[in-house]
This record gives structure tokens, C-alpha cells and sequence, in this order.
């Protein structure tokens, strides 16, 4: 077992503290000692530290989870990858273009350091059955992604100096990023959308599937005539979770910025600045729109759940609860609604094992990686520009 040492006994180091705990030994380090010595007792671990500084120096600390306010998230990853740790840092993974280019010249630095973000939506189950549905060619050519989740939620604390966006909406903005770069990976093969947004590697796709390790045999997406049946479906989905409902599914495709990002923020006081609390985001990928509806003071019955959200194709449409609780798909090849995400609803589970993965295979690289946080911090950044005061 690899030791572990998680920063920040909060509210999501908790989260991690528990799905952490099964895979790995743990040291937990908190400003205050007696808190880490409650998480130790509550999820068992083998130590305890007050600084951060002092954690690092272990030599048997392979990695560590940061789960502190983004704003100490820079310094904290650049001293990690000093020490020569494998890191795991909560999203968003920091909250100015500058500090992205502090972590990537780090990063460049050392090309066999690991850099995960703990960007769960990239591991839900419910966008591996969505990704694997769009790959398989199930609803046509997608067209358009409108997303919508819409709470009442207090920013007290650290949180009322970020924006909904940065600090919730990132999350929508990872899945429909992910969700975009399957549809026009494949739809490129198919004739339809032409497949191209803005590469940010400019790595081709194909090399770019071959290239990624632990990707596994690229997943079968069309039939001869250039689209399946029900019979021919080669859909491994298992709505009970496991391995089936990996991330990694299918073929990794090619990461694309949407080359057009306009926002308004409606709620937005005069002299809010990014504190806004309600954002209305249009992407545009070539051939494909995207549409975000986020915000944190809208009245909602249960906190959002229920709300849906919806991924138009030319022959179908995949209609979803915007957490992932259920999928209903109306194409061919597969219809219905199924409940995805039964063991792991919010990815937590997936996103620890590869975290742990990277930790034990040399060379594997995390899927929700620097470059993918990258890409959807830029998305936020672009529309924090057109905030109005
Ligand atoms: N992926 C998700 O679903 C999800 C959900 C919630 C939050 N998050 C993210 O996780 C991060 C933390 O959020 P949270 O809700 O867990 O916050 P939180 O409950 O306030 O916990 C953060 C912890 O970080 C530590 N901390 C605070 N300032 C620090 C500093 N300057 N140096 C070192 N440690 C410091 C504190 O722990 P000690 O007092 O023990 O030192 C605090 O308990 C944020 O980036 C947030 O966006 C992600």
C-alpha cells in the first residue's frame, strides 16, 4: 500500500479521507493537530502533522491530496512537485491564468511528476454511459449540449470571495468540455460535424488515442453501414458501476477549447466583480453549441436534483438529470432510462483509483490532468471577461 498524506481536514477532505482510506496508508496534516487526530481515529491512518512543510519531508509519502481553499492550492502543488510527490488537488486547481502558468512551468520541469485534479464529474458514471452512447453513434451527430443547474447555496467563508462559476460551474464545464470532445472525435470519422474545435495540443487524434496509456483498446463506434442497431449495440455500459463504467470507457479523443465563449452574469450587483452568483454561458465548438445555466441564489426544491439537462443529436437525444442520477436515451441502439450511477453517483470512488493508479504504474498520467484543467479554467477565465462591473 502506498502512503498518503491528505492537507485540509474539511468538508471534502473528509470525502477523500473515506474513499482514500480501502487503498491507502494515511497521514493527515491540518493546522490544527486535533482535528487531524480525529480524522486518523475516524478513518485509521498512521499519522498526524500540523505543517505541510513537515509532511512533505516524509520520505514514504508517495503523494498527497490538497483539499484547501483554491487560493493556497498554487503554492501548495509547486512545493509538492519540489518534493518530488505525486499530487492530487482539489479543483478548481487554482484561480488565475497566471498561477496556471506557475503550475505548468513546475509541471514542464519535471516530465515524470504525476498532476491530477480532483475533478470528479470527469469520473461519473453517468458521462461514461453518455460518452460511450455519443461514441457508439446512438443519437447522430451531437448538435447541441444545454446544461442547467440552478440552487439556492450560501458562499460563506473563503467561498464568497470565488464566483459560482469558478467554484461550482467548473464542474458542468469539465462534463460538457469531455462531452464535446467525444461527440466531435466522433463524429469527424462519421462525415458529420467536421470534428474540429480548438485543439489545445495539436496532437492528431489518432496518435493521441495510441499515445495515452491505460486507455485500452478503443471502443467499436459505428458498424460497416456507418451506424449500429440495437442487435449490433456494442454497449458494455453496467449500470452497477465497476470497471465497466470507467472513465476511460472508450478511446481517449483529442482535447478541443470551444473556439467561441460568451457570457452574462444577470445577477450581478454593481461592484461584484467575479463574486457573481448566477452565470448564463454559450459555447461554440464548430458544428456543436453548448449552452450553461449555473447559479447558486435561485430558489430550488431539494437543492437541484431533479433539474435536467439535455444532448441533442441529429437522430436522437440523451436527456439526463444534471447530476448524473438518471439517463434517459432516446436513439437507436438504445433507449430508456437507467440509473448510472448507483455505487458511485458522483465519481469520487473512480477518480481515488486513479489516483492510486498513478501512483503504482510508472508512467501512467491521471485522466483529469493539467491540460484538461487547464482548458475548462480557460473557459471560465474567457467568460469572467465579460463580467460586467
Ligand atoms: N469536488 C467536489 O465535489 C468538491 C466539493 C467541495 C469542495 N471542493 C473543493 O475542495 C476545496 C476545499 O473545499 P472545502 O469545502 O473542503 O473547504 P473547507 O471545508 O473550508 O476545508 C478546507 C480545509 O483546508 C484547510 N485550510 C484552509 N486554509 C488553509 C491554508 N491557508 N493552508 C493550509 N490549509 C488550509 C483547513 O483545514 P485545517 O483547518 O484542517 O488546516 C480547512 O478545513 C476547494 O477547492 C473546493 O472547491 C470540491
Amino acid at each position: 500500500m502506498k502512503r498518503i498524506g491528505l492537507l485540509g481536514c474539511g468538508a471534502i477532505g473528509r470525502v477523500h479521507a473515506r474513499n482514500l482510506a480501502p487503498h491507502a496508508e494515511l497521514v493527515f496534516c491540518s493546522r490544527r493537530r486535533a482535528r487531524a487526530e480525529e480524522f486518523r481515529q475516524q478513518f485509521g491512518g498512521v499519522g498526524v502533522c500540523q505543517r505541510y512543510e513537515d509532511l512533505l519531508a516524509m520520505e514514504e509519502v508517495a503523494g498527497v491530496v490538497i483539499a484547501t481553499p483554491p487560493d493556497v492550492h498554487t503554492a501548495q502543488v509547486v512545493q509538492a512537485l519540489e518534493a518530488g510527490k505525486a499530487v492530487m488537488v482539489e479543483k478548481p486547481m487554482c484561480a488565475s491564468r497566471a498561477e496556471v502558468d506557475e503550475i505548468g512551468a513546475a509541471l514542464s520541469a519535471r516530465p515524470e511528476a504525476v498532476l491530477m485534479v480532483a475533478e470528479n464529474y470527469y469520473y461519473k458514471p453517468s458521462l461514461a454511459l453518455m460518452k460511450e452512447v455519443i461514441e457508439w453513434d446512438g443519437i447522430g451527430a451531437v448538435q447541441r449540449m444545454v446544461v442547467k443547474k440552478l440552487t439556492q447555496q450560501s458562499a460563506e467563508g473563503w467561498k464568497s470571495a470565488y464566483g459560482a462559476l469558478l467554484e461550482g460551474g467548473i464542474h458542468f464545464i469539465a462534463l460538457m468540455a469531455d462531452l464535446a470532445d467525444t461527440a466531435l472525435a466522433a463524429a469527424a470519422p462519421r462525415g458529420g460535424a467536421d470534428g474540429v474545435g480548438e485543439s489545445t495540443t495539436g496532437v492528431p487524434v489518432d496518435t493521441a488515442e495510441a499515445e495515452h496509456e491505460g486507455a485500452g483498446a478503443p471502443a467499436q463506434r459505428v458498424s460497416a453501414e456507418g451506424r449500429g442497431t440495437a442487435e449490433e449495440s456494442p454497449l458494455k455500459f453496467d449500470p452497477g458501476g465497476g470497471d465497466a463504467a470507467s472513465h476511460s470507457g472508450g478511446a481517449i479523443p483529442e482535447l478541443r477549447a470551444p473556439s467561441e465563449i460568451a457570457a452574462e452574469f444577470p445577477t450581478l450587483k454593481r461592484g461584484g466583480g467575479r463574486e457573481e452568483r448566477h452565470a448564463k454561458v454559450q459555447l461554440r465548438w464548430n458544428g456543436l453549441a453548448g449552452s450553461l445555466h449555473y447559479a447558486w441564489d435561485r430558489r430550488s426544491l431539494l437543492k437541484g436534483v431533479f433539474q435536467h439537462s439535455v444532448i441533442e443529436g441529429d437522430r436522437g437525444r440523451i436527456l439526463f438529470e444534471s447530476n448524473g442520477i438518471y439517463v434517459h436515451i432516446k436513439g437507436e441502439g438504445r433507449r430508456g432510462l437507467t440509473f448510472p450511477g448507483v455505487r458511485d453517483l458522483m465519481g469520487y470512488g473512480e477518480m481515488t483509483r486513479d489516483f492510486i493508479k498513478c501512483l503504482e504504474e510508472k508512467g501512467r498520467k491521471p485522466y483529469s490532468d493539467f491540460e484538461r484543467a487547464k482548458r475548462d479554467l480557460s473557459v471560465v477565465f474567457q467568460a469572467y471577461e465579460e463580467l460586467p462591473y
